[in-house]
């Protein structure tokens, strides 16, 4: 990517997760499964889940919060905030909650919708309204609760999911930009694979008028095609966003993928021969949450001290759809 005179740099991250956990073990008193399938299949071991009393949006706001004061600033100095997400308490969002919860009066709020890949395009597009000059602090938060989506009675996608959130403060930077490169792709043809669908149903009205009065139901996936488009396309996107950051494999120092499944990870990992000292995996103790699993894992990796100053992470989300991006950035809290 071209030298900008405005870059970005990511200043500081967070994350949540509900205190209840639900093992392997507890999922095999719901559904005909064991902690042997669940493991050697996906590599998860429990994930967490949020009871009754806990919305996204306070999740995301107990993430945000620790990804600002990481960043030095307090919620006042946030001039955009972007939720990705596809499980809001609210169908017209929830990123205005969240800025209120933050008291982040100068921000203004939206939803962004991309299933996994939701955080790699809050990302990207935190990046356009920095490069343009728009906004020089930007808080992009990926949080999902599919627990609330799913059905607890289908053995094929209820031990795969859990809930968290995971926030990120971009800001603007005069000095270098760290946001070395990136891509993004949609394929609606394959739009069937992985959905949550409003089930549409008449209404007939006392005037005689009808309308659409459905409702949602419960996550659908097509396991075995989701993890072929994931082995496919994850590498794709990856070599893509490294050559537009004029980079290769090895200038890599991390590699944190969307955390869907140890084995996608795995061959993800193999395909573009990056060993596995440098991938980032906290699948066994999360399992799959969706838009919060990039930043849930970078906020690990950087809290533990595994992500240092200066280090190359290739990151990639990819999911429902679909959508696949990637994003090659510096670690680097200076502005
Ligand atoms: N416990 C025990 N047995 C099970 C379970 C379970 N939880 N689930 C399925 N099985 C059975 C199946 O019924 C099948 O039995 P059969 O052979 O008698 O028919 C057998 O196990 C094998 O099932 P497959 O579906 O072939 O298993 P597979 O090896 O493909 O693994 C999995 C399934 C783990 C879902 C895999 O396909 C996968 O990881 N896909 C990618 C999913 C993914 O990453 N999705 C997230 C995308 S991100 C987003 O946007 C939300």
């Amino acid at each position: 990517m071209k030298e900008l005179d405005i870059g970005m740099a990511i200043t500081g991250c967070g994350s949540a997760t509900p205190k209840q956990i639900m093992t392997n073990n507890d999922i095999s008193h719901l559904v005909d499964t064991s902690d042997e399938w669940i493991y050697t299949r996906t590599g998860i071991k429990e994930r967490r889940l949020a009871t009754n009393n806990l919305s996204l949006s306070d999740l995301s706001a107990e993430a945000a919060v620790k990804g600002i004061a990481m960043a030095g600033l307090s919620p006042s100095d946030i001039d955009l905030i972007i939720l990705a997400t596809s499980t809001a308490d609210d169908l017209f969002g929830s990123a205005s909650k969240i800025q209120n919860i933050l008291k982040a009066e100068n921000a203004v709020a939206f939803d962004l919708t991309a299933a996994c890949s939701g955080f790699v395009f809050g990302l990207i597009t935190a990046a356009q309204f920095i490069y343009s000059g728009v906004y020089q602090k930007v808080l992009v938060i990926g949080g999902d609760m599919l627990s609330r989506w799913v059905n607890w009675s289908d053995r094929t996608t209820c031990v795969l999911f859990g809930d968290g959130a995971g926030a990120v403060v971009c800001q603007r930077t005069t000095k270098n930009n760290h946001l070395l490169g990136f891509a993004m792709y949609s394929d609606g043809k394959q739009n069937q694979s992985l959905n949550l669908a409003y089930n549409f149903q008449a209404k007939f009205l006392k005037n005689g008028m009808v309308v659409n009065q459905g409702n949602y139901q419960f996550l659908t996936m097509k396991g075995k095609e989701i993890y072929r488009f994931a082995i496919e396309k994850v590498p794709e996107v990856i070599e893509n966003a490294l050559s537009k950051a004029e980079l290769t494999v090895d200038d890599i120092d991390w590699l944190i993928l969307h955390q869907a499944n140890q084995r996608i990870i795995n061959a993800v990992a193999k395909k573009l021969k990056i060993p596995s000292e440098k991938v980032i995996s906290n699948v066994s103790k999360y399992g799959n949450t969706s838009a919060a699993s990039i930043p849930l894992a970078l906020d690990e990796a950087v809290r533990s001290g595994k992500i240092k100053s200066g280090n190359i992470v290739a990151s990639s989300g990819f999911g429902a759809g679909l959508t696949w991006g990637a994003v090659i950035f510096r670690w680097s809290i200076e502005v």
